[in-house]
C-alpha cells in the first residue's frame, strides 16, 4: 500500500476549504488509490470550524483519508508536506489600498513560505489560491531559498475553466471539445484570455468565432470580472469553482497534461514570451511526472501583445512594491 500524501491546506475553516476540504479527502486532488493525511491551517480564531469541518470529513468515513491535524502553528501545519494549498490570505476590506493589501498579505504568506521552507518535504509543490494570487505566491517562494522556485505557483485555473465554459456557450461546442486555451499575466481583471491558439474540435477557435469585438468588448471582459459577477449574484464569493479550480492545477500538475492540449498555471517567468524573469504569471504549460514546461514558440500576436504587456505591468508594479515594503 502506497504511503499517504501529507496535503496542507491554509485557510482551511473558510468556505473554499469547506468547498475543497472533502474533494481531497475522497481522491480527487490525486487521483483514487493514492492516500492523503491532511493538515488544516487556521488563525486561532478559525481553529474551532476547522475542527467542526474536520468532524464532518470523519463522518464521511472516506477511506483514503489516513489523518487529519489542526494547527495555527505554520511549523506544525507545515511539517512533511508534500502539497501545499495556500488559500487563507487577507482580504481587501474598504478603504484599503495596494500598499495596505499587500503588506497585510505579505504578514501571512512570507512566514508561511519559510515555514515551507523549513518543514516540508523536499518534494513540495505549493499551489497559491488567496488573493493577491501571484504576488502572495512570489512572497512566499523568495521566503524559502532552499526550494526550488518552480514548486511556487499561483491559481489561474479558474480563469482558464471560465474561459473554456464561455468558449464553449459561444461556438456551441462541448467544454471537453476546447483545447489549448490560455490565460496569461496575473489572476486579477487585467489577465488575458487567449484564444489564438485554442482548438474548438480541432477548428483553430479565434477563426471560428471570427469576431474581435466579441472578444475584445464581451468575452475577455466576461472571464475577467467572472468573480464580480458571482459576487454580486450569490452574495459571497466564488468557493465551489475556486476550490474546484483548485484541485484540477494540482491534479494536473501531478498527473500530466492529456496530449494535444494545455493548461494555464501562474508559474514563475524563465523570461520566455518576454515576461521577466522571476515575476509569477501566467503561462500556457503541459505537466509531466510532476513538472511542467511552458509551451514555446507560440505566435504572439498585436492583439494579444498588448494584453499580455499589460497585465503583466502590473504584475512587476506589484513586485516593485512588496519589494519596497521588504517582502522580497
Ligand atoms: P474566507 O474568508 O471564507 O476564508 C479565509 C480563511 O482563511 C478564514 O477561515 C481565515 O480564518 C483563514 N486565514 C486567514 N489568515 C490566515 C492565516 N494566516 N493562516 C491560515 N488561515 C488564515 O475566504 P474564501 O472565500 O475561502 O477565499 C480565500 C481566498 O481565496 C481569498 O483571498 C480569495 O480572494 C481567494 N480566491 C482566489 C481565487 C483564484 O482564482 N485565485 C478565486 C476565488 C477566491
Amino acid at each position: 500500500t502506497r504511503t499517504p500524501v501529507n496535503v496542507t491546506v491554509t485557510g482551511a475553516a473558510g468556505q473554499i476549504g469547506y468547498a475543497l476540504l472533502f474533494r481531497i479527502a475522497s481522491g480527487h486532488l490525486l487521483g483514487p488509490d493514492v492516500p492523503v493525511n491532511l493538515r488544516l491551517l487556521e488563525i486561532p480564531q478559525g481553529l474551532k470550524a476547522a475542527e467542526g469541518t474536520a468532524m464532518e470529513l470523519d463522518d464521511c468515513a472516506f477511506p483514503l483519508l489516513r489523518g487529519i491535524e489542526i494547527t495555527d502553528d505554520a511549523n506544525v501545519g507545515f511539517d512533511g508536506a508534500n502539497v501545499a494549498l495556500l488559500v487563507g490570505a487577507r482580504p481587501r476590506t474598504k478603504g484599503m489600498e495596494r500598499g495596505d493589501l499587500l503588506s497585510a498579505n505579505g504578514g501571512i504568506f512570507k512566514p508561511q513560505g519559510k515555514a515551507i521552507n523549513d518543514n516540508a518535504a523536499d518534494d513540495i509543490k505549493v499551489l497559491v489560491v488567496g488573493n493577491p494570487a501571484n504576488t502572495n505566491a512570489l512572497i512566499a517562494q523568495a521566503a524559502a531559498p532552499d526550494v526550488p522556485a518552480e514548486r511556487f505557483t499561483a491559481m489561474t485555473r479558474l480563469d482558464h475553466n471560465r474561459a473554456i465554459s464561455q468558449l464553449a456557450a459561444k461556438t456551441g461546442a462541448a467544454v471537453s471539445d476546447i483545447k489549448k486555451l490560455t490565460i496569461w499575466g496575473n489572476h486579477s481583471a487585467t489577465q488575458y484570455p487567449d484564444i489564438f491558439h485554442a482548438e474548438v474540435a480541432g477548428k483553430n477557435a479565434a477563426e471560428l468565432v471570427n469576431d474581435e469585438a466579441w472578444l475584445a468588448d464581451t468575452f475577455i471582459p466576461t472571464v475577467a470580472k467572472r468573480g464580480a459577477a458571482i459576487i454580486e449574484a450569490r452574495g459571497a464569493s466564488s468557493a465551489a469553482s475556486a476550490a474546484n479550480a483548485a484541485i484540477d492545477h494540482v491534479h494536473t500538475w501531478v498527473n500530466g497534461t492529456a496530449a494535444g492540449d494545455w493548461t494555464s498555471m501562474g508559474i514563475p517567468s524563465d523570461g520566455s514570451y518576454g515576461v521577466p524573469e522571476g515575476i509569477i504569471s501566467s503561462f500556457p504549460v503541459t505537466t509531466e511526472n510532476g513538472t511542467y514546461k511552458i509551451v514555446q514558440g507560440l505566435d504572439i500576436n498585436e492583439f494579444s501583445r498588448a494584453r499580455i504587456d499589460a497585465s503583466v505591468k502590473e504584475l512587476t508594479e506589484e513586485r516593485d512594491a512588496v519589494r519596497e515594503l521588504g517582502l522580497i
